[in-house]
């Protein structure tokens, strides 16, 4: 176990024992999917016992789905009704978005160059209802400088999308910055925190943005088809969804058809009938992150990249992630020439990571050790011809 202040810390060596894959394998894609642990599979497996067992378990299940807004509400330092269920960040940015009225002199959406594709993708569709839309080009050193965001944002803008981490160069957006040059024109900022939260410490009453959505596959060890969205409530109430659905009512046991009444808090973002299993291994797997606190967890990852860095500087690699840590997170990318054959090679001796275009995705967590870096570090050293 390692130490912060005095403080027994539940990282490294002290939790790897819950996550079997660690017996076979350098596990460094938490940035694709985080490790299975023994407490999801267990909680996945009492969802399929508690089926047969009890019948119908409806009240339970809606049970579940209020323990996880809490919990998400707990890890984000947030209220629960100010946080949305979703079932990805694409459901969750699809309502928020389909709530601007994008027709008229505030029609613009900006939105930085390194926004996952689903974002981009929406704001896009939002041309069909009269929006246009503004990118954020990086630097030629690959970061995105608050002040570009500045650059394009005026009153024309409604919406500034800043991802927090960029899931294919590892770059971190200053996310209180570009929000307040946003609210001086009088937009809103939607955060796309997929590749930050359960690594990184948000606490959203400083981080500036007005949405901070994201999901459990990756590092809160949940698994795929569940998602929260953040929305600041001082701007919920008029943001009214029209892409909506029977939970985001505010009565959903009311059942009419008569009409459209969307809850007052943030469950307006919410949709149709919750992801059931996911919840279950949703609230099981944040519950791992939030006995381990996110900043011991920030703190362990912050040391591993580090060590990552310094010896990917030893290689003579070319990392496009910067060095400095409040510019970076739990992702490393460096250059390849060719990181299909890397991957596979990777792969063939049990380290699993990742690639998006032509950089390898090197992802540390909770569960990350310094032999798993040194592990890839040995292992880059042999395939240096395949770096960049
Ligand atoms: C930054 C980021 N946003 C969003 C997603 C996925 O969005 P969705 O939950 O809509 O599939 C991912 C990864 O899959 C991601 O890395």
């Amino acid at each position: 176990m390692a130490s912060m202040q005095g403080v027994e810390m539940k990282v490294g060596a002290a939790v790897r024992g819950e996550f079997p894959i660690f017996e076979t394998a350098t596990y460094l894609n938490s940035c694709s999917q985080g490790a299975l642990s023994h407490r999801v599979r267990g909680a996945v497996e009492e969802w399929l016992a508690g089926w047969d067992a009890n019948g119908a378990e409806w009240g339970f299940w809606v049970e579940r789905n209020e323990t996880f807004r809490a919990a998400m509400a707990r890890l984000l330092h947030a209220e629960p009704d100010d946080v949305a269920v979703t079932t990805s960040v694409s459901q969750g940015v699809s309502a928020l978005v389909s709530a601007l009225p994008l027709d008229g002199e505030r029609n613009r959406i900006v939105i930085s160059e390194y926004e996952f594709p689903t974002v981009g993708q929406i704001a896009h569709a939002q041309e069909l209802r009269g929006a246009e839309i503004v990118h954020v080009r990086p630097d030629p050193d690959g970061s995105i400088p608050a002040e570009r965001f500045a650059e394009a944002i005026d009153e024309r803008t409604a919406l500034v999308c800043c991802t927090t981490l960029s899931y294919r160069s590892g770059h971190r957006h200053d996310v209180a910055a570009i929000a307040e040059a946003a609210h001086a024109a009088g937009a809103l900022v939607l955060a796309d925190s997929y590749q930050a939260c359960g690594a990184l410490e948000l606490d959203v009453r400083t981080f500036g943005a007005d949405a901070v959505t994201g999901g459990t596959v990756k590092y809160l060890l949940g698994t795929a088809g569940l998602g929260f969205m953040w929305v600041r409530p001082e701007v919920r109430e008029r943001l009214v969804p029209t892409q909506t659905g029977w939970f985001a009512d505010e009565d959903i046991f009311a059942m009419s058809i008569a009409d459209y009444s969307p809850h007052a808090s943030a469950r307006r973002f919410d949709s149709g009938t919750p992801p059931v299993p996911s919840l279950y291994a949703g609230v099981a797997g944040i519950s791992l992150v939030a006995e381990s606190g996110v900043p011991a967890i920030e703190e362990h990852i912050q040391g591993l990249v580090g060590r990552l860095q310094e010896g990917l500087h030893e290689l003579g690699a070319t990392v496009v992630t910067p060095r400095e840590p409040k510019r970076r997170g739990p992702l490393v990318c460096v250059r390849s020439t060719d990181v299909d054959t890397l991957v596979a090679a990777l792969a063939a001796e049990r380290i699993i990571a990742s690639s998006r275009e032509d950089k390898l995705r090197v992802a540390l967590h909770l569960y990350n050790v310094e032999d798993d870096v040194d592990t890839l570090l040995e292992a880059l050293a042999r395939h240096r011809a395949l770096l960049a």
